[in-house]
Parts: C-alpha cells; sequence; structure tokens
C-alpha cells in the first residue's frame, strides 16, 4: 500500500478541536464554554481533569503546525472556539479571537497545508448555555450569526468548512445522557437539541454558500459499524436497525433531504412538537461532501427494558475482542462498512473519513515512543479504505485523529490518541513512531 494507490486527489490530514487541546480559556477576552463550566463539576470527568491547560496550543500552536509540516501533512482541520469570537455567543465580537484564528490559518498558508475549520466542536459558549442552549430555538439564529461572523473573517483564506462536527454525540451525550457538557437529560431535552442542531446543519452550510460560492461545505457525522449481537436472532436484529437509526442515520438523513428515520425508530414521533412551518424543507442541504467519522464497531442486544430503544450494546471487553483504551473494538472492516452505505445514498457526492485513530498506551524506549497498536490500526483502516475505494466506492480523504495527546472530553487525559505525545508536565511534544509512520507514508515510501 502506497500513498500513490489512494489517487493524486486524495486530501491527507490530521484533526483536532478547540477545547482539547487550547487550553487559554480566559485568554484575551475568551468567555467561558460549557465545557470550562462542565469539567468544574464534581465526578464528571475521569481525575477530575479539564482543558484549562490542555496542549497549550493558545500559546504553543506554531510549534504544532511545524510539527504538521515536519509530518508532511498536506490538510489540517482545527475547529473554532465560539466563545473566543463571541465571548457571549452573541453581540460583540472579541477581536483577539479573530487574530489569533488568523494567525493560525496564516502559518498554515505560508507553509502550505490547507485548513479545514469545523464551526462547532461542542464547545456552546456558557452565555447560550443560560438560554436552554441546543434546546432553544433561538441557537439557530446564534449560530448563523456567528457562522456568518467567521465567514466573513475567514473566507477570504479558508474555503473548507464542516458546520458540525457528530451532532448525534454532542446532543446525545450532553442533552440525554448528561455525561458531556452541559449534561442535561432526558428525551424532551434530547429531541429538542436534535432538531435544532439539525436545522443548524443546513442553516450553517447555506450561509456559508451564500457568502463564499467556492466554498467545500460539509458536515462530519460520527458512524458506528452496526451488527446484531446474535446474528441469527430477529430481535437483536430488530434492535440492529433501531441503534443505527439512532447513531448513524438521524442527522444524515434530514440533511439529504430525507426527513428523521421515524419508521425504523419510532420514538422519533415525539420530536413533531419541535417542528415548525417549514422545518423539514429547510433540513435539507446540498453537502459538498460528508464528513464520516468511524472508529469502531457495536453489536446490539434486544433488552426490553431499556427505554425508548429497547436494545444495549454489548462492550468490546465483554466481548473479549481486541479494543482500544476507549473499550471499542478495534473492527477495521467498519470503516469499509461505512463507506459502502454511504455510497448508498443519492444525495451524497463525496466522502471524507474526517477522523478515524485509537487510544492505545504508549511505550519510552530511549528516545523513541513506540505505539505499534496505534500504527497497525491506521494501517489496517487504511486497507479497508482502499479495498472500498478500489471497488469503485467513492472516499476522497482521510484524517487522523488526532495531532497531539489531549483532552479526551469526559476521559480526561487517560486516552492517548495523538501522533505526538504531549508531556503535561512540560508541554514537550514528541513525535511517536505512527508519526514518524505516516510522515514517511505521505512521502510515498509505502508499507
Ligand atoms: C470523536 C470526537 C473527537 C475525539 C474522538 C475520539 O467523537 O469528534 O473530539 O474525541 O471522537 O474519542
Amino acid at each position: 500500500m502506497n500513498r500513490s494507490d489512494f489517487g493524486e486527489d486524495f486530501c491527507w490530514g490530521v484533526s483536532t478541536a478547540a477545547y482539547q487541546i487550547e487550553g487559554g480559556i480566559t485568554a484575551d477576552g475568551k468567555g467561558p464554554s460549557i465545557w470550562d463550566v462542565f469539567t468544574q463539576k464534581k465526578n464528571k470527568i475521569f481525575g477530575g481533569h479539564n482543558g484549562n491547560i490542555a496542549c497549550d496550543y493558545y500559546n504553543k500552536f506554531t510549534e504544532d503546525i511545524y510539527l504538521i509540516y515536519q509530518l508532511k501533512i498536506p490538510h489540517y482541520r482545527f475547529s473554532i472556539a465560539w466563545s473566543r469570537i463571541f465571548p457571549e455567543g452573541v453581540g460583540r465580537i472579541n477581536y483577539k479571537g479573530i487574530d489569533f484564528y488568523n494567525k493560525v490559518i496564516n502559518l498554515c498558508l505560508e507553509l502550505d497545508i490547507e485548513p479545514w475549520i469545523t464551526l462547532y466542536h461542542w464547545d456552546l459558549p456558557e452565555e447560550l448555555q443560560k438560554k436552554g442552549g441546543w434546546t432553544n430555538r433561538d441557537v439557530i439564529q446564534w449560530f448563523s450569526n456567528y457562522v456568518s461572523c467567521c465567514v466573513q473573517h475567514f473566507g477570504d483564506r479558508v474555503s473548507n468548512w464542516i458546520v458540525l462536527n457528530e451532532p448525534m454525540v454532542f446532543t446525545g451525550a450532553g442533552y440525554f445522557l448528561g455525561v458531556h457538557a452541559p449534561g442535561k437529560k432526558g428525551l424532551n431535552n434530547f429531541l429538542s437539541a436534535v432538531h435544532h442542531a439539525a436545522l443548524c446543519q443546513s442553516a450553517g452550510g447555506n450561509i456559508i454558500k451564500s457568502l463564499q460560492t467556492s466554498s467545500n461545505v460539509g458536515t462530519s457525522f460520527s458512524h458506528s459499524h452496526v451488527e446484531p449481537y446474535r446474528q441469527e436472532d430477529e430481535k437483536d436484529q430488530k434492535a440492529a436497525v433501531r441503534v443505527d437509526a439512532l447513531l448513524n442515520r438521524l442527522f444524515l438523513e434530514p440533511v439529504l433531504g430525507m426527513g428523521y428515520p421515524i419508521d425504523d425508530l419510532p420514538i422519533l414521533k415525539r420530536m413533531e412538537k419541535h417542528i415548525k412551518g417549514n422545518d423539514m424543507q429547510d433540513l435539507h442541504f446540498k453537502m459538498d461532501f460528508t464528513g464520516l467519522q468511524v472508529y469502531t464497531r457495536e453489536l446490539i442486544q434486544h433488552d426490553f427494558w431499556m427505554p425508548f430503544v429497547q436494545a444495549r450494546l454489548i462492550k468490546a471487553s465483554d466481548r473479549f475482542v481486541h479494543h482500544t483504551i476507549m473499550n471499542w473494538e478495534v473492527h477495521p472492516n467498519s470503516i469499509y462498512e461505512a463507506i459502502k452505505k454511504f455510497n448508498q445514498y443519492e444525495g451524497i457526492n463525496k466522502i471524507i473519513i474526517t477522523e478515524n485513530g485509537a487510544a492505545f498506551d504508549d511505550f519510552f524506549y530511549g528516545e523513541s515512543i513506540i505505539d505499534d497498536l496505534r500504527k497497525d490500526y491506521i494501517k489496517s483502516h487504511l486497507k479497508k479504505l482502499l479495498k472500498a475505494k478500489e471497488e469503485g466506492f467513492k472516499v476522497n480523504g482521510y484524517f487522523i485523529w488526532t495531532l497531539t495527546d489531549n483532552f479526551e472530553w469526559a476521559e480526561g487525559y487517560k486516552p492517548k490518541f495523538g501522533l505526538i505525545h504531549v508531556d503535561f508536565n512540560t508541554q514537550k511534544r514528541t513525535i511517536k513512531d505512527s508519526g514518524k509512520w505516516y510522515r514517511d507514508f505521505l512521502s510515498s515510501a509505502g508499507l
């Protein structure tokens, strides 16, 4: 397997997200986000960790972007912290926040690294959460205003935009399970957050297109390949269909103009009370590309007692299969299945894997950091991606999650996904073997 096997126009990249790396949470006028507040609550985050300093990228972005350059990675996806630009979420613009991202973008361009901006990677301004956050329909207005501002200030140099990162995860974990910021629970919170986020997906896309006709606009969907736990069991098969509708189709199908997957997940009928006027048409947006984020597969068992879905996931560790520190099964074929499935949708023209990667422990050997498991994970997923491509399925890019070890949400700093190790006491960066491998692969040395 060589880089050239994937074709000349295939985008190779690496992804990061603001809250997970930046730190500087009050620097230069930044307002608080829901993650700044959530991480202060007791027993929410592993070890009581938070992103107050994280990788100190706010001060060290030059070093990190030079590392991307050194690794010869041509595309860099990062997110904008909304509350750096609008400390209160709306109204007053903080120009120092704009300056920061201008410096990031300009350095990328200077080094011939193509920037991809994620507009929302989960860090809603806290002032907006005080008004209900994603459960308040006004979020469409707030978000539209923020998107316009970003396009106006950065659109002269950036043309690749990801509107939302994994809306299913931030609404599910943040507004249903309460395990991510802002820690809300319950079906009503969840369904209203889902509908408003789905409307923002299309509203954001339309705004970018109206301000920048040459833009390349998409949004990123989490996708876990879902299978019944007992392949032959009809109840497990039906449970798997419901979970697939919830995890993988809930945000994708409305943006394609197909509405919500109510037939396969009847609980979604309760969304009706949040749907107004032309909403069902307004959910539709023609994406230039579809971002697909794949990490694992889930096996699903029917469970009568589980509210709303009557289904549960069987953890990888309970199945005794090879898994990462996140307890996610290592299952490379999932990327192939996801690409194949997305290819079956008529409205999808271009697929970019905007995240794929793995958390494993690293081993120090002299000056080297050995992380064979991560390297093998990436290689095995790339092989399956290539198989999909060779069979004629559309797939045009691959971004590794992630550049440096960082703050992994509720899991704190424990799981390490980076191609680059960070010593969080000294902020020293060391390229791991996986990073060196990616560099060599991108230099076409092959495997
Ligand atoms: C994704 C998320 C990233 C990162 C990754 C690994 O869901 O977009 O921010 O945390 O998972 O868990």
